[in-house]
């Protein structure tokens, strides 16, 4: 496979990934923290620049929101950000990767230019793997403990880390005046595990665990979880004396019984001596009885922290160094093909269960056959497994020298494995292509009801796969269709049950068209492309009329959407040739028409919701492009209120842009607008076009 495709792929994983992880989240049931939430958004943000995807066409994520419902949320007087991150995927400007060393010699001579000194002392600090929380003391009593939440709002937790009673309520001589301090909590790996054997469904890992524990509404019981916290930073102080560097203010901190890892620090002023110390702390993390991700190198000077500045994202004072994820050899027992809900074929690794990062693996996902046979993954094998993202298991590599005599090769199937439908191939993927196939049956059904598409309360893949098997559903209209009493009858199920999945229904019936086009797995249909056809052509009818214009190559409708000129943009942002072929043909399919008249016959709106789209006169309509970076808004988020609002968002300047946005280093997107006399706007002048004046 060649290195695009290969980007392509991660990208798509990624894309699965964060979904599920939102969709967790917004359950109240998160997997992740916020750490390792932004991480993948990260990650995902960079393969998505490397790609040349449009912003209107990416996954509109906010990294770490973390706000749970029914807690209190209150402003942070300043705000949490997140750390720089050295990066073994960072290029140099010929496009090679950048050798980690050279970025942090990189990061040092900027450090040393902007503050005109030929020396700068470091400190080095473990990065500990838990989630942040900001602690307010005022006249030494605690006042306040809140999360990190997006950064700017965080959800208060005061009763739940009081309860802890690892957390000093009071900080011995700290003058009258007020101090917040930030720090980690973080689950000791011998108490998560202590914790963790008296519980009858284990908590996935200390991390989640220990995230999941202080969002618990009722604090009783999180004395026995041996949940602690270490702290590392001084957010701002009011009328309480501190000292002016970062290693006396741990040792300040010590002293006033705030528990901080002085023993653990390390100080220089060598980049080659920083990194040093990060590699060899590696070999003690296996040791520790806390989970570390990585090192954290910050100025030592806290009086040059405001002339380093930051940006909205992070502070220039410190860099975070991430270790590699951790990799485990293992037998690879057999390979299974799995069909997913657009009849994709994927190979799955079935694994002799191993131990890694947290949890035991014994599937993991080998993408597809091209990649498949670049690895040469055989069944026999010895592989070697890490989680990508610290989640999801991949297979890296063959260990060659262990491969036994007679290891097979295996041969990508010509016949789906579970209908024995011939397969055809699209690129580097392989599909099914009967959509009657049982599989994608009930992957479709699965995915109809999850909480990314309908979000039909009460309908899990358990409860689908019941209804497949033993109630014969094979449609999504047909889900609504099912007697309460039929549901009743199902495995766990019951009167109360039955009549919860019902009214989940009901409400489901509601969400409108964008929901709905996501949930029928089109081929090239995510969320964004969903919503920006339900915005466009506001209802099924009139998506489905247009559908079968294009199909019967009707000039205008190719032209509506796909433009000769390639100059010339179509009406529907990141809607290329290919992919509007592709989801107009299937769109046009009787199968699709059916569902869409079931849905309709069963009362489900198929129009977008009035809440999706609240038009303002000044921006519906307009094209904006969006450069640098903003003040105060996200670009995701930016997005996603000129979309609200009724305007376009593109990624590139052309004489049909009305506005381009301009932040923070601009760049060629702001020049060209000027050759091109395309107006250029500040954030502020933006809010004032949405009505949203600063
Ligand atoms: S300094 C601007 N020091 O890592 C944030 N952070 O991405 C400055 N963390 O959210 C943070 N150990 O929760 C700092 N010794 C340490 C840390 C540490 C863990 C976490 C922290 C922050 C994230 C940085």
């Amino acid at each position: 496979m060649g290195g695009r495709a290969r980007l392509e792929v991660e990208l798509e994983q990624l894309t699965q990934q964060i979904r599920y992880h939102e969709a967790a989240y917004r359950a109240g049931v998160p997997e992740i923290t916020d750490a390792g939430f932004d991480d993948l958004v990260e990650r995902y943000g960079e393969l998505a620049d490397r790609l040349g995807i449009d912003p209107s066409e990416r996954l509109d994520v906010q990294p770490g929101q973390d706000h749970t419902a029914g807690f209190e949320t209150v402003e942070h007087r300043e705000p949490m950000l997140s750390l720089e991150k050295l990066s073994p995927n960072r290029r140099g400007s010929s496009g090679e990767p950048m050798a980690l060393s050279d970025q942090l010699s990189a990061w040092f001579r900027r450090r040393r230019k902007e503050l005109e000194v030929d020396e700068l002392p470091v400190i080095v600090e473990p990065k500990v793997d838990g989630i942040s929380v900001s602690l307010l003391y005022a006249a030494g009593e605690l006042r306040r403990a809140v999360t990190r939440g997006d950064g700017h709002k965080g959800d208060v937790i005061t009763k739940q880390v009081v309860q802890l009673g690892t957390v000093p309520t009071k900080l011995e001589r700290a003058g009258k005046g007020e101090i917040e301090i930030r720090g980690e909590l973080y689950w000791p790996l011998a108490e998560f595990a202590r914790f963790n054997a008296t519980l009858e469904r284990p908590l996935i890992n200390p991390r989640n665990g220990c995230a999941g524990m202080m969002k618990r509404k009722d604090p009783a019981g999180l004395e026995a979880t041996g949940i602690r916290a270490f702290f590392y930073q001084v957010a701002w102080n009011d009328g309480v004396e501190l000292p002016s560097t970062q290693h006396e203010v741990l040792q300040w901190l010590a002293d006033r019984g705030a528990e901080v890892y002085l023993s653990e620090v390390f100080q220089t002023t060598t980049e080659e001596e920083a990194l040093q110390y990060c590699e060899d702390y590696q070999a003690r993390r296996e040791k520790l009885d806390y989970d570390i991700d990585g090192m954290v190198i910050k100025v030592d000077d806290l009086r040059l922290y405001a002339r380093l500045g930051a940006t909205g994202h992070h502070p220039h004072w410190g860099i975070a160094y991430k270790f590699p994820p951790e990799r485990k050899p293992t037998e690879l027992l057999d390979i299974e093909v799995s069909v997913g809900k657009s009849g994709k074929l994927t190979p799955v690794a079935i694994l002799e269960p191993v131990f890694v990062s947290g949890t035991t693996v014994s599937r993991a996902s080998l993408h597809n056959f091209v990649e498949l046979e670049r690895k040469d993954v055989r069944v026999g094998d010895t592989v070697l497994v890490e989680k990508a993202g610290e989640i999801i298991p991949q297979v890296v590599e063959v260990d060659r020298g262990k491969r036994k005599r007679g290891a097979k090769r295996f041969v990508a199937p010509n016949a789906c494995p579970t209908c024995g439908t011939e397969v055809v191939s699209e690129e580097i993927f392989v599909y099914c292509p009967n959509p009657a196939c049982p599989d994608q049956v009930r992957e479709r059904l699965r995915h109809f009801a999850s909480r990314q598409a309908m979000d039909i309360d009460g309908m899990g893949e358990v409860l689908v796969d019941q209804v497949v098997d033993r109630l014969g559903v094979r449609s999504p209209d047909d889900l609504f269709r099912i007697e309460t009493s039929a549901l009743a009858a199902l495995d766990r199920m019951g009167e109360k049950s039955a009549e919860r999945v019902k009214a989940g229904l009901e409400v489901a019936k509601g969400r409108g068209l964008a929901r709905v086009l996501n949930g029928l797995a089109i081929r090239h249909v995510g969320e964004t492309m969903a919503e920006d056809l339900a915005a466009y052509f506001k209802t099924a009818d009139s998506l489905l009329e247009f559908a079968a214009r294009y199909v019967a190559e009707d000039e205008e409708a190719v032209e509506t959407v796909a433009p000769a000129k390639s100059s010339e943009r179509g009406a529907i942002e990141g809607l290329a040739r290919k992919s509007a072929d592709s989801i107009f043909h299937e769109l046009d399919a009787p199968a699709v028409r059916k569902v869409f008249s079931g849905l309709a016959e069963v009362g489900v709106s198929l129009s977008v919701e009035a809440a999706d789209v609240r038009e303002v006169a000044d921006v519906a309509g307009k094209a904006f492009v969006l450069t640098g970076t903003l003040p105060t808004l996200k670009r995701t988020e930016a997005t996603k209120r000129i979309k609200a609002a009724g305007g376009k968002v593109s990624g590139s300047v052309s004489k049909k842009t009305d506005y381009v946005v301009a932040g923070d280093d601009p760049g060629s997107k702001h020049d060209k607008a000027q050759a091109l006399g395309v107006e250029i706007i500040d954030e502020a002048a933006l809010l004032a076009l949405l009505g949203e004046p600063d």
